[in-house]
């Protein structure tokens, strides 16, 4: 036994192959070779083990048996270093063949340090900010031994009723492409090392399409809103090197993902070259049978490993019944070796036959390190909107503030969804960072507790407020009202907020609002009532400075929604890249215009609510700043284009207000006539510039044609000749159009 570890650890130790983003480890053949020799040594019991993944904290000594022999591929949720060492120790020191485990964890927006969930982090438009942040978890997370997280998740959002809008780049593919590849270099790395995390995109494919926003719901997603939509962020991750990839809850069409062999080897695999491993999502695999999709954990188990899935969490369908799937012929022993030579590929990759252990003592050196604290506070700083100013803000230095809200000192919410590692006694609140930038000019009154709470009277803080010169009130919603499992049919503001936010306004001193949430909420009745509201979402460890920096001037917001802004739940999904439809809404008759007895008609009517239009409250890319920008002189550099050619587009973009900003300029596209209905408008190209007071910027943006190919009537993608449209501007409402014909 020990000889053939012996040789096998040897053969892992002279692999120099450093797989760089983008590519296949196809084209890492020593990878190859040396998985096809341990593959070629193992029991299929043994290749049945790796492809087990055990949710393990604590009890080491309670898996022992099952690590000896080699019955877990994987573990799950342990962070603690020497526990670790103590289960990879078992499996690479007493089990026959030393294969060492994949560690995994739910790293999804920081480990200790806790950035804003990533729909805050989409908010910033700045995927660089998003890579630093996932390398700085990757620091943090694989000084303690994990080397597997379960994140980015790419989940298109339409819907703000549903929970996990919060941990996705909301409702665009470009948007959401971007941060997601910046985000697998990141966990990563541009060069597999012992910081590199290998990243898990998630959840493949449709989950957040989840019909109601009610979590785990089905979804009824047709091909080609798959290939249009919902599939591109997943293939740009996979070509950015994505190692892994988890599938989802959700049955589409009628077939569960963790069992649908067109996503996961018609597409993963096969038009995509996906060589990475393929994970379900927490007993996916077991809930199939609860779907109506099996039968039993063995009939699940047969359905997922014939559709594609290398690894089981948390069925043991596998482990149960694999083998005896293989010994009847259901499942063929090269289906097993081709999902062991996938999580074997990923193991060697990381470097864990080599290096298996962890430095558990230099582990607590580089958590909440002064660099990772500070990344965290400068993607706080992008990721809050300002979505209304009447001029209050930037706060004026000498100003007496009250500070109110169930949200101003909440170290734990502010860190906001999946937040297992982040610990609340590192939050910065934001009332102890105003305290700290504004010393003695703080007043503080909670007014209430917690978000849900209900109070009739608000008189200990409306008379603070009459004291003050300027009100913050932080309001919002918990950690908990987001994430998984956490849908709300109701987006208003829980409780007796919209009561304290009325009750300080009627005092008439000036009012900011700041709204903590995992989601865009419905605030139009609460901006009446603020003369200015900045939106946090939930801003992680470092929130309280990055929102006293805000507010006080000292950083000038820049974030931009990710997500529309619905006016009332009732209009979702609403979302800006919808179909045109053929009546679109041209803000005509409401509710209170239709007279009494008024007879039916529908003629010149449009697709519409009576009650609430069909415009939101706040559109995609929509976000103010303490200054004011203008675009101006746009022109395209010609008037028709080939297949094979760039668009360039020039315009001045010019600084008109008194101090400096950054904008977020958005380049959208419309394919006016199509063999299938286009959307009204695509993001294709967006890039923040920081202009100083007064400054005017010619910039130029560049988009090949051939990124306005789309899959059509044909099911082929490729770009259609014809009539477009062309916008520059700072959201997605915005703008004039400019015309360009494609030959
Ligand atoms: C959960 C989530 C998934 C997560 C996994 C492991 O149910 O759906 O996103 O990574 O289980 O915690």
């Amino acid at each position: 036994m020990k000889c053939t570890k012996i040789v096998w650890l040897s053969l892992c130790v002279v692999l120099a192959c450093s797989r760089q983003a983008g590519t296949s480890v196809g084209s890492c053949p020593e990878v190859e070779a040396r998985v096809d020799k341990l593959l070629s040594q193992m029991t299929l019991a043994e290749k049945i083990g790796q492809m087990n993944q055990v949710s393990a904290g604590g009890d080491v000594a309670h898996y022992a048996e099952a690590l000896r022999k080699g019955q877990i591929g994987s573990i799950l949720n342990e962070v603690d270093p020497d526990k670790i060492n103590e289960f990879q120790r078992l499996a690479v020191e007493e089990s026959r063949l030393g294969i060492p485990l994949l560690v995994g964890r739910d790293v999804i927006h920081g480990f200790h340090t806790i950035f804003p969930i990533p729909l805050g982090l989409a908010a910033t438009f700045d995927p660089a900010l998003a890579e630093q942040g996932a390398r700085v978890a990757a620091v943090e997370a694989t000084a303690q031994g994990v080397r597997w997280t379960f994140s980015p998740m790419l989940d298109i959002a339409r819907d703000p009723r549903w929970g996990r809008i919060a941990e996705g780049s909301g409702e665009d593919p470009f948007l959401d492409a971007r941060m997601a590849e910046a985000m697998v270099r990141g966990y990563q790395g541009s060069v597999l090392d012992s910081t590199s995390m290998a990243a898990c995109i998630k959840h493949f494919v449709g989950y957040g399409a989840a019909e109601g926003g009610r979590d785990y719901n089905s979804t009824y997603i047709t091909e080609r809103e798959l290939r249009n939509v919902y599939l591109p962020p997943f293939e740009a991750a996979v070509k950015a090197g994505a190692l892994t990839l988890m599938t989802s809850f959700n049955d589409n069409d009628g077939v569960p993902s963790t069992g649908n062999r067109f996503i996961l080897r018609d597409i993963l695999r096969d038009e995509w070259g996906f060589d990475g491993m393929v994970v379900t999502d927490w007993n996916s695999m077991g809930e199939m049978i609860s779907h109506g999709f099996g039968t039993d954990r063995k009939d699940v188990a047969e359905k997922a490993a014939n559709a594609g899935v290398d690894m089981d969490m948390m069925t043991f369908g596998f482990l149960s019944h694999l083998e005896e799937l293989v010994k009847g012929g259901a499942v063929k022993e090269k289906t097993i070796d081709d999902a062991v030579r996938n999580i074997l590929r990923v193991k060697c990759l990381l470097g864990l036959f080599e290096h298996p252990y962890t430095d558990a003592g230099a582990a607590k050196a580089v958590q909440y390190a002064p660099d990772h604290l500070a990344a965290a506070q400068k993607s706080a700083e992008e990721s809050a909107i300002l979505l209304k100013n009447s001029g209050v803000l930037p706060l004026r230095d000498g100003a007496r503030i009250l500070v109110t809200g169930p949200l101003a000192d909440a170290p734990h919410d502010q860190l906001g969804t999946w937040v297992f590692d982040g610990e609340k006694e590192h939050s910065v609140t934001p009332l102890k960072a105003l305290e700290a930038r504004f010393p003695d000019r703080i007043d503080y009154v909670q007014g209430l507790q917690y978000s849900r709470q209900k109070r009739e009277r608000f008189d200990d803080v409306t008379a603070a407020a009459r004291r003050a010169d300027v009100v913050l009130a932080f309001l919002g919603e918990e950690a908990i009202l987001s994430g998984e499992a956490h849908s709300l049919a109701d987006l208003n503001l829980k409780g007796s907020q919209s009561e304290l936010l009325a009750a300080l306004k009627a005092v008439g001193k000036p009012v900011v609002a700041v709204v903590m949430a995992g989601r865009p909420l419905t605030i139009e009745r609460d901006l009446a009532n603020c003369d200015a509201l900045l939106y946090a979402f939930h801003p992680g460890t470092m929130g309280g400075p990055a929102l006293a920096a805000l507010l006080s001037g000292d950083v000038n917001p820049s974030g931009k929604a990710p997500v529309t802004f619905l006016r009332t739940a009732g209009q979702a999904p609403l979302y800006y890249n919808h179909h045109m439809t053929g009546r679109p809404y041209n803000g005509e008759t409401l509710l209170d215009d239709i007279g009494l007895e008024a007879g039916q008609t529908s003629l010149g009517n449009t697709s519409y609510y009576l009650d609430y239009g069909a415009y939101p409250l706040f559109p995609f890319g929509f976000g103010l700043s303490y200054t004011s920008f203008a675009y101006s002189d746009l022109a395209l550099d010609k008037e028709t284009y080939g297949v094979e050619d760039t668009i360039r587009v020039r315009f001045t973009l010019s600084n008109t207000g008194a101090r400096e900003g950054t904008e977020v300029v958005q380049l959208y596209v419309r394919d006016l006539v199509g063999s299938v209905t286009r959307p009204v408008k695509e993001l294709k190209a967006f890039r923040r510039e920081t202009l100083q007071a007064g400054e005017s910027r010619t910039i130029e943006l560049s988009l090949p044609v051939s990124e306005l190919a789309f899959y059509g009537l044909d099911m082929v993608k490729k770009v259609e000749p014809g009539d477009f449209q062309l916008w520059v501007a700072g959201d997605s409402a915005s703008g004039e159009p400019l015309s360009f014909k494609v030959k």
